[in-house]
């Protein structure tokens, strides 16, 4: 079967065979299948969808396109944390380092930004001299040395997902069940893990944008974990606004910092904490949840969770000042205001359009090859529920001049709308699926 006719029969909502899929996934991650036949393929499945067995199928030959890790050398259950995107969601940032603190192993094989969301190497790489793209055998290293260790895939590690990845983020075939739970599942069996923590996002600025769909895509990755042996958690949570106050990379490092002092957001605190607690329990290291969150507070409290963060700095070649004196990190030259226009209370805000100015501004790429620029973004100065005055501001964006700015300003304002009456405010955390 040619590649032309297995796109035809995805497009006409034929069904694929396991081994047409695993010698497509190969073709395209060897370069025989070009991006084009690829991207046509992604929105058939986008259209036609994937049935179980066709999905099994796929996940199985993204997670095959390259080696799949042991990392039994490193003693206790290793959990990773992966969420299916959101606007400001910086938690991997101070989670990993929290909950190694806490004596649990966390290896992380993370994303770039996509579509209108963030990536947590895009943030990562904020941090000057930080590296992401390590080779195996020093992940390895660093899991059993610093308890957490946070790269991107490799040529060796899901490198069927990397290129699949960058290709669906600038093919509009990003919020599509079957390929998200490939893709994060590919990459998460791939890196070593015992058991994963889901942060399925649901919302204007998440990829589901109904409770519903989030939660078949949880019990979809819980389904493909169960099947490779697996322990999986999801937490279905509210994108409905951005996470914490900051969007863009320096920026949400600036934050995920603040959240390892004590000082951040109550919103990016609890998310933090609650996946934590999930964490603690599969890694065996609490009894129950409220043990799990004493554990994690304490850590918070003694310090030892920022200096873990220091440690992975350092030991992945980034200036672990820089974590703790955080003029040390990219700043924007300029900061302009978007002001309210009316009296009231935020009721709403726009969190795709939010991602998406982010990525206008440069803080997110519109092409394969855009360049990101590490200090732009914005700080969300009022949040849904707030009370707000003509002429307050609303956002401060960070930005280095050039011909958007005005756009992204503008687009800001439309994406915040302001009511009379004081919006009900919806909960953070939705559901635990199982
Ligand atoms: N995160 C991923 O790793 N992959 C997706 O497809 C979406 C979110």
């Amino acid at each position: 079967v040619t590649p032309y006719e297995l796109i035809k029969r995805k497009r006409d909502g034929l069904t694929l065979d396991p081994a047409d899929i695993a010698r497509f996934i190969q073709g395209f991650t060897d370069g025989s299948i070009p991006e084009y036949q690829m991207a046509a393929m992604c929105m058939a499945i986008f259209f036609r969808s994937l049935n179980p067995t066709e999905l099994a199928a796929w996940t199985e030959a993204m997670l095959r396109s390259g080696e799949v890790l042991d990392l039994s050398e490193t003693p206790g259950i290793k959990v990773d944390k992966h969420s299916t995107g959101g606007v400001g969601d910086k938690i991997s940032l101070c989670l990993a380092p929290m909950v190694a603190a806490c004596g649990v192993p966390v290896p992380m094989i993370s994303g770039r930004g996509l579509g209108h969301t963030g990536g947590t190497l895009d943030k990562l790489e904020s941090i000057p001299g930080f590296k992401v793209n390590l080779s195996v055998a020093d992940y390895r290293k660093l899991v059993r040395e610093v308890g957490a260790c946070l790269i991107g895939q490799t040529a060796t590690l899901a490198p069927a997902d990397k290129k699949l990845y960058a290709l669906r983020d600038v093919t509009a075939t990003v919020d599509c069940i079957p390929l998200i739970a490939s893709s994060i599942m590919s990459k998460k069996m791939a890196e070593g893990i015992d058991a994963l923590v889901l942060d399925v996002k649901v919302g204007s600025g998440a990829f589901m944008k109904t409770v519903e769909n989030a939660r078949t895509l949880a019990r979809t990755m819980i389904e493909i974990g169960a099947k490779m042996g697996k322990k999986v958690t999801a937490l279905i949570t509210d994108m409905d606004q951005p996470l914490g106050k900051s969007v863009g990379n320096a920026l949400e490092v600036e934050e995920a910092v603040a959240v390892l002092r004590g000082t951040a957001a109550a919103d990016v605190t609890e998310l933090n904490y609650a996946l934590g607690v999930e964490m603690l329990l599969l890694g065996g290291r609490a009894v129950d949840a409220s043990d799990a969150r004493k554990q994690l507070e304490g850590v918070v409290r003694s310090g030892a969770a920022l200096k873990k963060l220091q440690e992975i700095v350092q030991r992945q070649h980034g200036d672990p000042e820089a974590v703790v004196d955080l003029r040390k990190l990219p700043r924007a030259s300029q900061t302009t205001q978007v002001l309210a226009e009316q009296d009231g209370y935020v009721s709403a805000i726009a969190t795709e359009s939010v991602g998406l100015a982010g990525v206008a501004l440069g803080a997110g790429r519109e092409r394969v090859d855009s360049l990101i620029d590490p200090s732009v973004g914005f700080t969300l100065e009022l949040k849904v529920g707030d009370a707000v005055k003509k002429g307050q501001p609303l956002v401060t964006v960070h930005h280095n001049g050039g011909p958007r700015v005005d756009d992204v300003c503008a687009r800001l304002k439309a994406a915040y709308s302001v009511s009379a009456a004081k919006p009900k405010l919806s909960q953070l955390i939705l559901e635990r699926v199982e």
